[in-house]
């Protein structure tokens, strides 16, 4: 075998995700491993539990990092709560949407979808309007769209989801960590979210929140969840109680990594966070302008931590790309879907959120263009 590894460069991540990692995240995954059912380790699980309420504005006991990348999340999320025959209604603006509509169906569910034109929000009046003539089990919506830079309401949204008594269904991948996410107040009743984006820990785990309303739901399931790995009713008698049940072996590691990066924006402070995120993804946003580039997006709808760049005519965005990360040793994302080769994702997530970084992006930029 070569080794590979010792050639790995250091990459400025300033893509869709992951994002950079700050060395304390590194430094945790480095500690000693321990054994899944180690008191030691059960404490670090409840310590972590309890940082992630905070995070999340939640009481839910039900509150933890599911062992995969965002998508594990989002399978947990929906194998859980949605039934064959049950009524739900996706709202989709993006590919994170379109995600949410083909996992629902694989399971059965009668699938309605709302869809609104990609760089643009959900607009809650249509949500209104549909919530007054149809009735549904439950309705999803992702919060910060990475596929174009969009914040939906997800507040306003909660308020029309929770007076027609659906289950409100959350997506808070790439949002968590760099706008305000208020679980309990929004009215949301189950949430994931995964740890390479505002949190800046590398791929592999997915924070989910579920309320007491959730977890009826799922006690009352006519069948079994159908899928054994994300069955959360035996997932929680491993992460809560005085007795813990073996059920699959945790990615210690990685729940090291997360405690560490959920600790160190704890310790920053959730509203110095956000401030470092809307002022890095302004001050972007100004030096593109004067490299004469515009936003997909408009300001009000704009994602801090998602920017999307209008690729201007003329210009092979792949060769961008590759000679960002060839000479300058930075990455930056692509378009998907319909705004494949239209657009370039630029990240500003978690610790890539800095001044200098957009600096050695807009002075890269500068010179490739
Ligand atoms: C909004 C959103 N949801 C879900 C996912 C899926 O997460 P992962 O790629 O970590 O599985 C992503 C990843 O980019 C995302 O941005």
């Amino acid at each position: 075998m070569k080794n590979l590894l010792a050639e790995v460069d250091d990459v400025l991540l300033m893509g869709p995700g992951p994002s950079c990692v700050p060395e304390q995240v590194y430094e945790a995954i480095r500690r000693p491993t321990l054994g899944h059912m180690d008191g030691q380790f059960i404490a670090i699980m409840d310590e972590l539990s309890e940082a992630l309420r905070t995070l999340l504005h939640t009481k839910n006991r039900l509150t933890l990092p599911v062992s995969g990348t965002g998508s594990a999340g989002m399978e947990a999320a929906f194998v859980n709560l949605v039934e064959a025959g049950d009524r739900v209604l996706i709202l989709i603006n993006g590919v994170f949407g379109k995600r949410m509509q083909d996992l629902a169906g694989r399971l059965g569910a009668e699938v309605d979808t709302l869809e609104f034109e990609w760089g643009t929000p959900v607009l809650p009046d249509a949500v209104a309007e549909r919530l007054k003539t149809e009735k549904y089990r439950l309705v999803a919506v992702v919060h910060a769209e990475t596929s174009t830079g969009v914040r939906n309401p997800v507040e306003e949204i909660g308020r029309l989801v929770r007076v027609s008594g659906a289950l409100y269904l959350v997506d808070a991948v790439t949002s968590l960590g760099g706008i305000p996410v208020r679980c309990d107040e929004w009215g949301i009743d189950a949430l994931y979210s995964g740890t390479q984006k505002c949190l800046s820990c590398p791929p592999g785990l997915a924070p989910v929140s579920f309320t007491n309303r959730a977890i009826e739901k799922i006690r009352s399931r006519r069948d079994k969840v159908p899928s054994w790995y994300f069955d959360m009713t035996m997932i929680m008698n491993y992460w809560e109680g005085a007795r813990r049940v073996y059920h699959h072996t945790a990615p210690i590691n990685m729940i090291y990594a997360l405690h560490a990066a959920v600790a160190l924006l704890l310790e920053e402070g959730e509203t110095a966070v956000f401030e470092r995120h809307r002022k890095n993804h302004l001050y972007l946003v100004s030096e593109l302008e004067k490299l004469g580039l515009s936003m997909l997006v408009a300001p009000e709808f704009r994602l801090p931590m998602l920017n999307s760049v209008v690729v201007p005519d003329g210009v092979d965005e792949a060769s961008v790309r590759a000679r960002l990360r060839e000479e300058h040793r930075i990455e930056i994302g692509a378009g998907l879907g319909p705004l494949a080769g239209k657009i370039w994702r630029i990240g500003l997530m978690g610790h890539t959120a800095r001044r200098e970084n957009v600096d050695r992006l807009t002075g890269a930029l500068r010179s490739v263009l």
